[in-house]
């Protein structure tokens, strides 16, 4: 990969060891992909935050960079917990203390604690074209697909190195070539709640595997929480980080193969996911807000629970950014949802707290997402609820 004599310099070690460590692991990965050369990237959203995908491995290695500073605007993932309330979520000291650590040394590299799986709500938000370097799969697939700008899909160390340098190697989707539909999905039947359009996204994932970009046409609603759900699901159930709709403005590619998604498959995909059996008095947990809730989302699920009390033997947890957090109190919607006994966290993802270590057994979601990494990194068995489902699941009248 060609580098410029900036580059090279920095690759020697004249601007130190982070921005060196950072530069070997972008010219490797530019090596590895055939990448022509580097290109300069806006911003940076880092995976890898949480003590819970960390360890102490992690921490070590981060501490190793403490004389390094980001180029470009960066923030995080989210962490294991509630930089703020982690008590409440009855989070162990000694995780809470390595977690705030780790959020520490990000800091010192000059990372904006805005620990969120949707930065693009949190100020975090590039324009149509620009090249980045993300790694939060849902927010991956956001941005290209609806912000139109280019990523790949980064790990949490490339997307941290490439923050450190402020420049991504030149490959996948940041080329015209990689970004075009190459299969249209017909969606032949009425997707109403954004819970609907998860099953949609995970549907997509699991049967289009591989280099395609997806362009989805027949949708009806077309606002930011169905696409969001879309994304996140898609990018849970497979590598992809793209796709494009009519409802987007993008243009039907032509001639390219056709698959339909009607109200049998939507069937399917629900009666086979694992888990599918469990007994509804089994959920002591109930997790929504993956990806991040809305304003939007998070005024709706106030108003479901309207007269409802969460059952003493259930917790209500929902996850939202630090920014749409304080939209919502400043709109009342925090206090209702917390009059009913909810509990609303800001900078952290359930599927990667410790819950099952906390006394978890079971967690109901309304997210395709959710529910694959909650088995899979929270320890938790997960059963799969339509929002109003999980709210009568957790709440009394
Ligand atoms: Fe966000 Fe965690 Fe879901 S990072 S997208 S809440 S799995």
């Amino acid at each position: 990969m060609y580098l410029s004599r900036y580059e090279e310099r920095i690759l020697k070690g004249e601007y130190g060891y982070a921005k060196q460590k950072a530069m070997e692991i972008l010219v490797a990965l530019g090596d590895l992909y055939d990448a022509e050369r580097l290109i300069p990237i806006s911003s940076a959203q880092i995976a890898g935050v949480s003590y819970t995908s960390l360890g102490d491995e992690g921490l070590e290695w981060l501490e190793t960079l403490i004389d390094g500073r980001v180029d470009v605007l960066s923030t995080l993932n989210p962490s294991g917990m509630d930089l703020d309330r982690w008590r409440f979520m009855g989070i162990p000291v000694e995780y809470a203390s390595k977690q705030i650590k780790i959020i520490e040394i990000y800091v010192k590299l000059g990372i904006l604690p805005i620990c969120t799986c949707t930065p693009y709500l949190s100020g975090n938000i590039p324009i149509p074209g620009s090249h980045i370097a993300w790694s939060e799969s849902s927010a991956v697939a956001f941005a290209n697909s609806v912000l139109k700008a280019r990523t790949n899909r980064e790990g949490g160390p490339s997307a941290l190195a490439a923050a450190l340098v402020g420049r991504t190697p030149l490959y996948g989707l940041h080329l015209d070539e990689t970004r075009r539909s190459n299969v249209t999905v017909k969606v032949e039947m009425d997707l109403e709640d954004v819970w609907e359009y998860s099953v949609l996204g995970f549907w997509i994932g699991r049967v289009l595997k591989g280099e395609v970009v997806p362009f989805i046409e027949g949708l009806k609603r077309n606002d930011l929480d169905s696409v969001k759900a879309i994304g996140a699901a898609m990018a849970s159930s497979s590598n992809l980080s793209m796709f494009t709709a009519d409802i987007l403005g993008d243009m039907k590619p032509y001639p390219c193969e056709t698959i339909s998604f009607d109200s049998s498959t939507f069937k399917d995909v629900i009666e086979t996911l694992p888990g599918a059996s469990i007994d509804r008095g089994d959920v002591d947990i109930v997790c929504l807000g993956c990806p991040h809730l809305s304003l939007e989302e998070l005024r709706h699920i106030a108003h479901l629970l309207k007269s409802r009390k969460v059952r003493s033997d259930v917790k209500l947890w929902l996850f939202t950014s630090r920014a749409v957090y304080g939209a919502a109190e400043r709109c009342g919607f925090i206090e209702e949802i917390e009059s009913s006994g909810g509990e609303v966290y800001r900078d952290a993802c359930p599927a990667l707290a410790p819950l099952s270590a906390i006394g978890y057994t079971v967690m109901a979601t309304d997210s395709l997402k959710m529910w694959f990494y909650g088995r899979h990194l929270a320890g938790v068995k997960t059963l799969f609820l339509p929002s109003t489902e999980c709210i009568e699941v957790s709440t009394r009248r």
